[in-house]
C-alpha cells in the first residue's frame, strides 16, 4: 500500500477524553503547527521537481509504483525508503494521485497540479516554483522584522544591500533564472489569453511589452497576432543577446523616462513591482506612448486584483502571498479595485475595464 490510511487493526482503539476547553486550546496548537510547517510542503514539492518525480511518472502509461519509481531516480538503495516518505506528503497535498494496478498494487499517477510541472510541456510552472522559493527570493522573509525596524527600502535591501532589480543584473545566473521563472509563467498566461481574451488584441497595429524580460509575451503575441508589430522593452542586461525578427524589434531603455509609441502597452506583472507614486510615474510614460484620439489606444495590464470577498479561501489567501512577497522584494504590493481606480485617474486616464480570465491575476484594459 503506498497511499495513506487509517489503521482499522484488531488493536486500534482512539478514544477523545478532551473537554471544550482543551479542544480549542488543541486546535490553536495545530493551527500554528500547520502554518509553521507550511514550508515543507513548498520543498518536499521542489526537492520532486528537482528529481524529475513528474516527468518520470509522465513517461509511463500505467500507474508508477513505489519501487518503479526508485529505481527509475537511480538513488542509493540506503534513499529508496525516504521517497515513500516524500511521495506521502505530496499524495496528500494533491500533487499526485495514487491508483490500484492490481489488487494488491497500487501505483502513483498524475494530477492537473503536477502535469503543469511536467519540464516536457510547453507550458510549465517548474522553473517559477523553484525561483519563489530559491534562497534567493527567501532569505528577504528572514530580514523582514529587521526590516520593520531599520532604514532600508525593503527587506531584500536589508538581505543583499541593493534592490532586486540591481542584484539582477550583477548576478548574470539568477537574473537567467529569475527570467526563465518568468517566461514560464508568461507562457501560461498567453495559452489562456490567445484561447480565451483574442479579441482585446484584434485591430491593433503596434504593441510594447513593457518590462517584457527575455521576450516570451512579445514573440508570443507576435506569433498569435501576425498583423501586430511587437516590441520587447527592458533594461539593457535583460535583453543586451536577443534578436528581433519580422515583426519583433527589441529596445532597450527605461520605462520611467519614457516608453516607445505603439497603440498596446502592455504591463505584465509590472505594476505589482512598484509602489503608488512609481507606477504613476510609469503610467504617465505610458500613457504619453500611446494614441488618445478617439480611444484608439489602451494599456493592457495584467495583473491581481485583490478580492477579499468573493474569492475562494484559497485564492485569498494566495493573493495575500503574493502582496507579502512584494513587500518583501521590492517596493510594490497588491491592489484592490479602488486602488487600482486611483491610480489610472492620477495619471490621466478615464476610464477601464476589469476581465477576470486569468484565476488569480486579472486583465485590466486602461483607455486614455
Ligand atoms: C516581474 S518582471 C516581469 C517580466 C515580464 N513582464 C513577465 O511577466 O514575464 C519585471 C520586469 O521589469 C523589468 N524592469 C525593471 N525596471 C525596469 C525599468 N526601469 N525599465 C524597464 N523595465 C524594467 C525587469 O527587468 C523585469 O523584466
Amino acid at each position: 500500500m503506498i497511499g495513506t490510511s487509517t489503521g482499522k487493526g484488531k488493536f486500534a482503539y482512539m478514544e477523545n477524553t478532551n473537554g471544550d476547553g482543551t479542544n480549542e486550546l488543541l486546535e490553536a496548537q495545530a493551527h500554528i503547527w500547520n502554518h509553521t510547517f507550511n514550508y515543507i510542503t513548498s520543498m518536499s514539492l521542489k526537492c520532486a521537481v528537482q528529481l524529475g518525480i513528474p516527468d518520470i511518472i509522465s513517461t509511463h502509461d500505467k500507474p508508477l509504483t513505489l519501487s518503479e519509481l526508485t529505481k527509475a531516480l537511480s538513488i542509493p538503495e540506503v534513499k529508496a525508503a525516504h521517497i515513500f516518505r516524500l511521495m506521502r506528503i505530496l499524495v496528500h497535498t494533491g500533487f499526485f494521485g495514487v491508483q490500484k494496478i492490481h489488487e494488491d498494487q497500487e501505483g502513483y499517477v498524475l494530477t492537473p497540479s503536477s502535469k503543469l510541472l511536467l519540464k516536457t510541456r510547453e507550458t510549465n510552472l517548474s522553473s517559477f516554483l523553484l525561483m519563489m522559493i530559491d534562497p534567493v527570493f527567501v532569505t528577504p522573509f528572514h530580514f523582514m522584522s529587521a526590516w520593520f525596524q531599520g532604514k532600508e527600502s525593503t527587506p531584500f535591501v536589508a538581505a543583499f544591500g541593493m534592490e532586486v532589480w540591481d542584484y539582477f543584473g550583477q548576478h548574470l545566473d539568477t537574473n537567467k533564472f529569475f527570467h526563465a521563472a518568468m517566461a514560464s509563467d508568461t507562457e501560461f498566461v498567453m495559452s489562456v489569453v490567445v484561447k480565451d481574451c483574442k479579441s482585446m488584441f484584434e485591430g491593433f497595429r503596434s504593441l510594447v511589452d513593457v518590462g517584457g524580460g527575455t521576450g516570451t509575451m512579445a514573440k508570443a503575441m507576435s506569433k498569435a497576432f501576425p498583423h501586430l508589430r511587437c516590441t520587447n522593452f527592458d533594461r539593457p542586461h535583460v535583453i543586451s543577446n536577443m534578436q528581433g525578427s519580422k515583426n519583433l524589434d527589441i529596445v532597450e531603455g527605461d520605462m520611467f523616462e519614457s516608453v516607445p509609441s505603439a497603440d498596446i502597452i502592455l504591463l505584465k506583472w509590472i505594476m505589482h513591482d512598484w509602489s503608488d507614486e512609481e507606477c504613476v510615474k510609469i503610467l504617465k510614460r505610458c500613457r504619453e506612448a500611446i494614441p488618445s484620439k478617439d480611444k484608439q489606444g489602451k494599456v493592457v495590464i495584467i495583473d491581481i486584483v485583490m478580492d477579499d470577498k468573493k474569492g475562494k479561501q484559497e485564492s485569498i489567501e494566495t493573493q495575500l502571498c503574493f502582496d507579502m512577497l512584494m513587500m518583501s522584494l521590492v517596493t510594490g504590493k497588491e491592489r484592490t479595485v479602488i486602488e487600482w481606480e486611483k491610480l489610472f485617474l492620477e495619471s490621466g486616464f478615464r476610464s477601464y475595464k476589469i476581465t477576470h480570465c486569468l484565476g488569480l491575476r486579472s486583465i485590466i484594459e486602461v483607455f486614455p
